[in-house]
């Protein structure tokens, strides 16, 4: 089975989705109106450790228009058991049950529903709401819970913290170079366009349709099965649409938990949306305090490395990412010691954020890495090259491919990396400081068992199903020419469902998988159609195709041609209207994980930032970002350069201005806004340049194609960061790197 190229693979389609999009066709979550819908709005806790002693409603349901006021003292019967309200991605632990009983975990926890004709009575009747609170001192400072720190027994995923090799202690203490530092990074929030909601809709004998801003709509299908008690064919979850989510909706949000408790209460048809405010009530990306010491030969090449890192986990469950392993894989050292601990505040789970993990790890991997170069003065990027690793020593296994050293090169010479001058400080232009900087980003290329249909009509067009979701990423242009492309049919020939838990079964969409995984399935359902036209090909009489194998045909322009004489052709219209009969297959996809489990399977990145910095002005910009990107076959140049740009964006945000701030004695997010919670926005971007390094990928799947959702984030706040030490000479250690930080008017920022 291969993909044959002449068609649309690789080329820069414009997203099929998007005429809908920018028309206002496409429906999301909170869109979809029904008669009789009634509104649900949420009454979030203001404290956020302690219980509920009263809930007086007595105003609230005074107002003409108020339906109902759930809480947990009159809510509809719910599971007790934690285990039912676990879905695909949880980590371990007892998952939180909304509104089930009076204890209170964290701030902006939902208390209340009130349910109301109209959603501006909905939300003045809730502020109605009297809750009487008994409040309990809540910790939500990290450093406070730093001595309590523990490794989690349960692990989320073992390899995340890779086996010690050697003896690090005695290496460090051994070589002639050596850094300590310790980085942090703090709470983010996702923050995606379309806030989280959720429309129940009440049916005939109480089925329940439930559009539901989510990554997984079989994950949510699930949930509410489980959580509710309902039959599988009782309930059906729909997200044709994502206004974005970056991982906040990988879990099933409570929105979702309270639209569908109001609809089974009231039998009535309930939305609930959140507002801005609620949307940091979520998961978010926790903060981490990560010490770094690296110890190298004066010639650069590395001799010890050792990355311990400290990051946040709820009272109730242990939500663990992948900070630490990346080292092994990117770096050749062989004393080495990784590890992970959490430490328990009150607030709710964090949860995955763009390159969980990858993000924050590599940042101060690669800060660390950007120290040493200066310690031994060697270029950082030629020390890169120098303790390059041709295998992932984590797993002593080498790479199904990697492209990294092409980065390197391609991104370098783009970017004009020769031109920097080693010294901090010593670029300037005009009232600018000028600095360079650079880092390597690295991320898992991913592949996970999914299914997908693919129907072929009597008229020749092409129906995709698979339950994935489309966050922004492009899914439906890819799985589109796909499609397209094993057929030989044009793209408006091929129309792509997804989002709906009726279809056949995807995972969450997320750790830039979707292409590899759900894209497989595709191609292999196609595959299979294409197998059933020779099939039929076989018994036409006298067909100008008869004898041929699927290998002697291409398929081309909606006809089945052979390949070595094109003039022998049968369009697939005809074969199809020769059995009258459409062609179905549907199928589950997945690796051959014996051979899947030879190789390390990682998307590597080389990214180089340049800062310019006016002191008088205090304005620090990133002028220039080259993403120089190894990850595979590229299936859509468009859609892979958006989402690394995005990402981009997103890394911009990270290195300078996102920070979710905690005012811990009420344990609040007190920058709850997008007044205050900084996002870059048009004018904080300028150059952004994507390269896609050329990378055979053999082994992952047919297509050739790994993700790239998520390796634009990483390591790009790292070259920012290296770039500001650069322009300035100062080093700012904790994220985000504001002007006061540079300035050291705050921070552990300091010269040298
Ligand atoms: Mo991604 S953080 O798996 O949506």
């Amino acid at each position: 089975m291969t993909l044959m190229s002449t068609n649309t693979i690789g080329k820069p389609v414009s997203r099929v989705d998007g005429p809908a999009k920018v028309t206002g066709q496409a429906k999301y979550a909170a869109e979809f109106n029904v008669p009789g819908l009634v509104h649900g709005f949420v009454v979030s806790s203001t404290i956020a450790k302690g219980r509920i002693k009263t809930i007086d409603r007595s105003a609230a349901l005074a107002v003409p228009g108020v339906i109902a006021v759930l809480a947990h003292d009159n809510r509809p019967h719910v599971a007790s058991e934690h285990e039912k309200y676990t879905d695909e991605t949880a980590p371990p632990g007892l998952p939180w049950r909304p509104l089930y009983d009076e204890e209170i975990f964290f701030s902006g926890q939902p208390v209340a529903l009130v349910v109301a004709e109209e959603f501006e009575t909905a939300r003045f009747a809730a502020t109605l709401v009297e809750i009487d609170y008994k409040a309990e001192e809540a910790v939500t400072d990290l450093d406070r819970q730093l001595n309590q720190a523990f490794s989690p027994r349960k692990k989320r995923l073992p390899g995340w913290d890779p086996d010690p090799r050697g003896d690090v202690d005695k290496a460090l203490s051994r070589a002639p170079v050596s850094i300590r530092h310790e980085y942090r990074t703090p709470i983010e929030h996702h923050n995606p366009m379309e806030n989280f909601g959720c429309t129940a809709v009440w049916g005939e004998d109480g089925r329940l349709t439930v559009y539901d801003k989510t990554q997984g709509a079989p994950n949510c299908h699930k949930y509410v099965c489980s959580v509710f008690g309902l039959a599988r064919e009782k309930v059906r979850v729909l997200s044709p649409y994502v206004g974005g989510a970056f991982g906040a909706g990988l879990r099933p949000n409570y929105e979702l938990f309270l639209a569908v408790l109001a609809a089974i209460g009231l039998k009535r048809s309930v939305r609930v949306a959140l507002t801005r405010q609620q949307m940091f009530t979520l998961g978010y990306r926790p903060q981490t305090i990560q010490t770094l010491s690296l110890a190298a030969k004066q010639d650069g090449n590395l001799v010890a490395l050792k990355h311990e890192a400290i990051t946040i986990a709820s009272r109730f469950e242990d939500y663990q990412e992948p900070i630490v392993p990346w080292t092994g894989a990117l770096y050749h050292c062989n004393d080495s010691t990784v590890s992970s601990k959490l430490a328990r505040v009150d607030l709710f789970t964090p949860c995955d954020m763009r390159a969980p993990g990858g993000a924050v790890g590599v940042y101060a991997i690669e800060c660390a890495m950007d120290e040493l170069s200066y310690a031994v003065v060697i270029d950082p990027l030629e020390l890169r090259l120098k303790n390059y690793s041709d295998v992932d020593q984590n797993e002593d296994k080498p790479f199904s491919s990697k492209a990294l050293k092409g980065c390197y090169h391609q991104g370098a010479e783009r970017f004009g990396w020769s031109k920097r001058k080693p010294e901090p400080r010593s670029m300037r232009e005009g009232r600018e400081l000028v600095g360079y900087g650079m880092a390597t980003g690295i991320w898992e290329g991913l592949r996970v068992p999914a299914s997908a249909r693919a129907s072929l009509a009597l008229d020749g067009t092409l129906e995709i199903a698979t339950a994935t979701a489309d966050i922004g990423t492009g899914t439906y242009t890819i799985l589109t020419q796909i499609g397209a492309e094993m057929l030989g049919l044009p793209l408006d020939k091929v129309k792509v469902k997804i989002g709906d838990s009726d279809l056949p079964p995807a995972p969450v969409e997320g750790a830039s998988w979707t292409t590899a995984s759900v894209g497989s399935a595709v191609m292999e359902a196609c595959d299979c159609v294409r197998k059933d036209l020779l099939k039929r090909v076989a018994k036409i009489n006298n067909g100008p195709l008869n004898g041929v194998e699927l290998a002697d045909v291409m398929f081309v322009d909606s006809e089945i041609r052979m390949a070595s004489d094109p003039s022998r052709s049968l369009s697939l219209t005809d074969v199809l209207h020769g059995a009258n009969e459409p062609i179905v297959s549907e199928l589950t996809s997945m690796p051959d994980w014996k051979a899947f489990r030879r190789y390390s399977h990682k998307v590597h990145s080389a990214v180089f930032a340049e800062v310019r910095l006016d002191e008088e002005l205090g304005m620090l910009r990133v002028v220039r970002v080259v993403s120089a990107v190894a990850a595979g076959r590229i299936l859509n140049v468009k859609t892979a350069r958006s989402q690394i740009m995005g990402a981009v964006v997103g890394g911009i945000g990270m290195a300078l201005h996102e920070e979710t701030v905690i005012d811990h004695r009420f344990g609040r997010f007190i920058n709850h806004n997008f007044a205050e919670y900084h996002v870059p926005v048009n004018a904080d971007i300028h150059d952004i340049d994507v390269i896609f390094v050329d990378e055979q990928e053999t082994h992952l799947n047919a297509l050739g194609a790994k993700g790239v959702g998520e390796i634009g984030i990483v390591g790009t706040a790292a070259a920012i960061a290296n770039a500001v030490y650069h322009a300035t000479g100062v080093r700012v250690r904790d994220l985000p790197i504001t002007i006061d930080k540079v300035l050291g008017l705050r921070g552990t920022a300091r010269a040298g």
